[in-house]
């Protein structure tokens, strides 16, 4: 039996390649814009950086980590997220001493073993921003800009800005606490898994997507109920600043999203046309993470975009993005003996950074035509025998069907004129 791929992966297929380098040129160009530096880390980290990091009571650490032992027996877990890699990799390469803030971003593979669904793989792909060194509000905006730029350029334009502070570990305490008390006499109309967090990580209550837990969550306290006055502060400053540049955003104050690093500022990008993975996108401050990380107290915020969700959003809009797989401009056939010249020319054209094609299966001449027909090629060059011997082939224009002899040293002249550069 053929051996398949593993479930929730994805093989991306020529014609299909081309909208991802299409997202990554875009990611590439925005961050760069904005001033942000590409960062690329391992695949895999030793499993201790996401238990401290994105937290031990969070379904990713509880449910979903490729976690192994490696041959020294050490565990090891392909990268469930890239904020914790991109903090371990700030703290060990001593980036703290360069002028902050330290503007990352990254584009690369994910791996989370869930059940897989439209838009929910095992490995999946994001492209994240992460800005350490500064609690100014202002880098908060400027993510969350930046994210939306992203999408605004790809003419996504009817996704949601969901936005809320959970506020700093003084007010999530309170917060807690309040949870606590409030789902006290209630433990047993909540889900199961709600009642195994309710003392480990009450906050998960809030964004529980159970029906019964969703009902009694409508009048439970949230975050915006206990923030302190710098956090409550700093959400307004986010606030003001996103609405100077005109991005709309929604108060959701249920959300706390699914990693336990977060402080203060949380957002997600949803959209209408997802259907149960509606998230496209999502991020927020993790002002303890470098130091939950053994590094020093440094803030941070950041977010990232699932690139399979935002081509599916694509889709779903019929836009159209990346051009189609290359075909040949030049397609370079033999007619009779005269390999070692043609072989010459394919070179030379390739040389030129024209991309040209021949026949690897014995066609005759007119096989050779209907072959570059097939493949789309607007030109063909046949080097033939007798124009050989005068220093020519016959180029050959496929769309009039018209043909001309050409001196072989003129032709790259001729076609670098006509050929529209691809990728
Ligand atoms: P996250 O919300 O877990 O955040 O993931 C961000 C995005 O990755 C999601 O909105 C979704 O589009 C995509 N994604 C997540 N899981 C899957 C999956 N199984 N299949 C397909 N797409 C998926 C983070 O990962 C944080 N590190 C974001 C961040 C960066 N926060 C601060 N900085």
């Amino acid at each position: 039996m053929a051996i398949k791929r593993p479930r929730g992966t994805a093989d991306i297929l020529p014609g299909e390649v081309e909208k991802w380098l299409a997202l990554e040129n875009l990611a590439r160009r925005i961050s760069r814009t904005y001033g942000y530096a590409e960062i690329r880390t391992p695949i895999f980290e030793h499993t201790e950086l996401f238990a401290r990091s994105v937290g031990d009571t969070t379904d990713i650490v509880e449910k979903e980590m490729y976690t192994f032992l490696d041959k020294g027996g050490r565990s090891v877990t392909l990268r469930p997220e890239g904020t914790a890699s991109v903090a371990r990799a700030y703290i060990e390469h001593g980036m703290s001493s360069l002028p902050q803030p330290v503007k990352l971003y990254y584009i690369g593979p994910f791996f989370r073993h869930d059940r897989p669904q439209a838009g929910r793989l095992r490995q999946f792909h994001q492209f994240g921003v992460e800005v350490f060194g500064t609690a100014h509000a202002r880098a908060d905006a400027e993510v969350i800009i930046l994210a939306s730029e992203f999408f605004r350029a790809l003419g996504l334009d009817d996704l949601e800005i969901l936005l809320n502070s959970v506020g700093c570990p003084v007010c999530r305490a309170d917060l807690a606490r309040r949870l606590r008390e409030f789902f006290r006499n209630r433990e047993r109309e909540v889900c199961a898994t709600c009642r195994a967090r309710l003392e480990r990580n009450p906050l998960r209550l809030l964004d529980c997507k159970d029906e019964k837990c969703r009902e009694l969550i409508r009048t439970a306290p949230t975050p915006v109920d206990t923030l302190c006055g710098e956090c409550r502060q700093h959400f307004q400053q986010v606030q003001d600043y996103l609405r100077l540049q005109g991005v709309p955003y929604t108060l959701e104050p249920c959300l706390v999203r699914g990693l336990d690093y977060y402080t203060r500022t949380a957002f997600e990008f949803v959209s209408p046309h997802l259907g149960a993975q509606n998230s496209v996108g999502g991020g927020g401050r993790y002002d303890g993470l470098v130091e939950a990380c053994g590094g020093k107290p440094t803030p941070g915020v950041g977010f990232a975009i699932g690139l399979e969700r935002t081509l599916l959003l694509l889709e779903t809009a019929s836009k159209d993005v990346g051009v189609p797989p290359s075909k040949p401009f030049v397609f370079v056939a033999m007619a009779g003996t005269t390999e070692e010249v043609a072989l010459s020319v394919l070179y030379r054209l390739r040389r030129a950074g024209i991309r040209a094609e021949m026949d690897y299966t014995g066609r005759n001449l007119k096989g050779q035509l209907k072959h570059a027909a097939r493949l789309g090629a607007p030109y063909v060059v046949i080097v033939g025998e007798e124009e050989i011997a005068r220093g020519t082939v016959i180029l050959r224009d496929m769309e009039v069907a018209r043909q001309e002899e050409i001196e072989i040293d003129a032709l790259i002249d001729r076609l670098e004129k006509r050929e529209v550069k691809q990728l």
